[in-house]
């Protein structure tokens, strides 16, 4: 059987050395994965089936192969792998599915509208972006976005206004930036495909701890994808897609003063959050 690998290798006729290696391991893994395994042809039709049922639930909406690798831990070692020399810059995680275009929004607004604003709790997050050596980055553009209070992104079409938790602002001349919105809270990753009875069979919950969305893009640093995640959910420690980092985890502080409220237009009291990012030259 290990001829038959050696065969079927021996037919690849790539034209660049790179694809020659990537279908090599692939080949080579998989006849191990299938010879270890040995699975039943009935066993085999029903990954094959699986696949395809994968490949026919992504819409221009929906991308459950990327959910399928955020679950199985494979987006996050991809992530690993290609930030593994950060010199000290904010480390990055999952993008996830739940981007969309965003309006650009005045420096300090509010992303929340709708019933959610009335629900929500009030928070101010603010920040720096700097280089690695700690000088700040004006003209930044920070695109944002996060759950609403009960666990929602806007694009998940549950009632929300079509634009909300999510806008792009643009760091100052001292390379700051702050804007108002809710806490996010803890949501399952979608369940209803595929994906959701892998986590069925392996016996996993779907939960992601409570997180903001920040994707920082500057001309000439490498793009940041991460979030910020609220210290104390009981979920940080089993995310269902591996996305939580230590250094991304920080406390929503509750600001009890009712001048600051008064002067946010906030209820008091409300949450503070605050980091500073720190970005990487493109080498
Ligand atoms: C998210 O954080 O939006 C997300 C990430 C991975 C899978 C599902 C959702
Ligand atoms: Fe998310």
């Amino acid at each position: 059987m290990e001829q038959f690998t050696e065969m079927v290798l021996a037919r690849l006729n790539c034209k660049d050395e790179r694809t020659k290696a990537i279908l090599t391991k692939l080949i080579t893994h998989l006849h191990d994965f299938i010879r270890d395994v040995e699975p039943t042809e009935e066993e085999w039709f029903k990954a094959i089936d699986f696949l395809t049922r994968t490949g026919k639930t992504c819409t221009d909406k929906r991308q459950e192969f990327i959910l399928l690798s955020d679950v199985l831990g494979v987006s996050m070692l991809v992530d690993s792998i290609n930030h593994r020399n950060n010199n000290g810059a904010t480390e990055s995680t999952v993008t996830g599915p739940f981007h969309a275009s965003a309006p650009p929004m005045e420096m300090g607004s509010m992303i929340a509208k709708g019933p959610e604003l009335e629900r929500g709790e009030a928070t101010l997050v603010r920040g720096k972006i700097s280089d690695i050596n700690g000088n700040p980055i004006p003209d930044a553009i920070i695109d944002v976005w996060q759950s609403d209070d009960i666990g929602y992104y806007d694009v998940q079409e549950m009632g929300q206004p079509e634009v909300n938790l999510r806008g792009i602002f643009k760091t100052n001349p001292d390379g700051k930036f702050w804007f108002k919105t809710i806490k996010p809270a803890a949501y399952p990753v979608p369940t209803d495909g595929p994906v959701g009875e892998v986590l069925r069979a392996a016996g996993r919950h779907a939960m992601r701890p409570a997180h903001i969305h920040f994707m920082i893009m500057v001309p000439g640093y490498q793009r940041l994808i991460t979030h910020l995640f609220v210290k104390g959910d009981e979920y940080l420690n089993s995310d269902a897609v591996f996305g939580v980092k230590d250094s991304l985890i920080l406390e929503f502080k509750l600001n009890n003063s009712a001048s600051d409220a008064k002067a946010l237009g906030f209820q008091s009291p409300f949450y503070e959050v605050e980091y500073d990012f720190i970005l990487n030259k493109i080498n």
